[in-house]
């Protein structure tokens, strides 16, 4: 049930950036606006690895070495012309740099690991090769899908339901007629913390409660025919006729 974006975790710096509009709509300001600036964001679920590759071409000599830096001031490691790359204390164990390519491979990503990632490569001047935003992120919350209310006569049926999380819900009406059912509303809410998403939407006869975030969702469904139970009857008979 857990989607991890793996995808999201081998991309490319040079690529042009096609932002989503669903994507979008999660995005605080502050980071569409760095993503203008060309900055990679990896959403990652948290306790996964984390791999982060350097596209550009780099070549290390006796006077140029790289770093890969957390958040602009720590170095996480080092990597030298002719020499084993080193990782820092604070990484010891936890991080590694693949020698031949220099990409960062960071293990069991903690939140305290979200940030600012630069691979900076270093000689006469600081050059800097590789930047990402890392957001790690929990899995979503389990979402219960309830039918608060069914008013229901010979030619309509009209259905309520909630979607709720630990901390949020949302409702949506439904109304059916001898033909078919649509949606009187739609349901959608950016959940608490706002980095989730909560939305109920009808598919085909269910209705479906969804709750995601950039690496995880949670849903429940209910068949709307079984509580508007007229118009299944009569569908059933148009589709004879049909
Ligand atoms: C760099 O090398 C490592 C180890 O061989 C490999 O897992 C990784 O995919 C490589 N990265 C790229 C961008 O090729
Ligand atoms: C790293 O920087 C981000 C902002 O880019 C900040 O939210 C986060 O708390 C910082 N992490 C550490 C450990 O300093
Ligand atoms: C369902 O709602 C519509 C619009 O409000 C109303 O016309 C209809 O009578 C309702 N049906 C039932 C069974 O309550
Ligand atoms: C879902 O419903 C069950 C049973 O009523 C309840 O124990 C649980 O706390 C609910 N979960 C949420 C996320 O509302
Ligand atoms: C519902 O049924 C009516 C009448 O058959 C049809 O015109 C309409 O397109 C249908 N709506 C949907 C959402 O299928
Ligand atoms: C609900 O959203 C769907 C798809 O986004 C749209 O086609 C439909 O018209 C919307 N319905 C209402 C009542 O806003
Ligand atoms: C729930 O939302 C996620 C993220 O948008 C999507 O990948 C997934 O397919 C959705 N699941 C259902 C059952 O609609």
């Amino acid at each position: 049930m857990f989607v991890l974006n793996r995808t999201d975790l081998h991309v490319d710096i040079k690529k042009s950036v096609v932002v989503d509009k669903k994507k979008l709509n999660l995005l605080p300001l502050t980071m569409f606006v760095v993503f203008l600036l060309g900055l990679q964001h990896v959403f990652l679920l948290h306790g996964k690895d984390l791999q982060l590759d350097i596209k550009k071409s780099v070549v290390l000599d006796k006077k140029t070495d790289l770093f890969w830096k957390f958040n602009e001031t720590n170095n996480v490691a080092k990597c030298y012309f002719n020499n084993d790359p080193v990782v820092f204390d604070k990484y010891e164990g936890r991080a590694e740099v693949f020698g031949q390519n220099y990409s960062l491979l960071l293990k069991n990503v903690q939140h305290s690991d979200s940030g600012d990632y630069t691979a900076v490569v270093s000689g006469e001047k600081d050059q800097k090769v590789a930047e990402y935003k890392v957001i790690v992120q929990d899995p979503v919350s389990p979402v219960n899908l309830t039918v608060d209310s069914v008013d229901s006569s010979s030619d309509s049926c009209n259905l309520t339901v909630t979607c709720s999380t630990v901390d949020s819900h949302i409702s949506s009406r439904f109304r059916c007629d001898t033909q078919n059912c649509s949606q009187a509303e739609n349901g959608s809410l950016k959940a608490k913390p706002r980095s989730s998403t909560l939305i109920i939407y009808l598919q085909q006869d269910f209705i479906i409660c969804n709750h995601s975030n950039q690496v995880s969702w949670k849903h429940k469904t209910e068949k709307i025919t079984s509580y508007c139970k007229t118009l299944s009857g009569k569908n059933k008979r148009q589709s004879h006729k049909g």
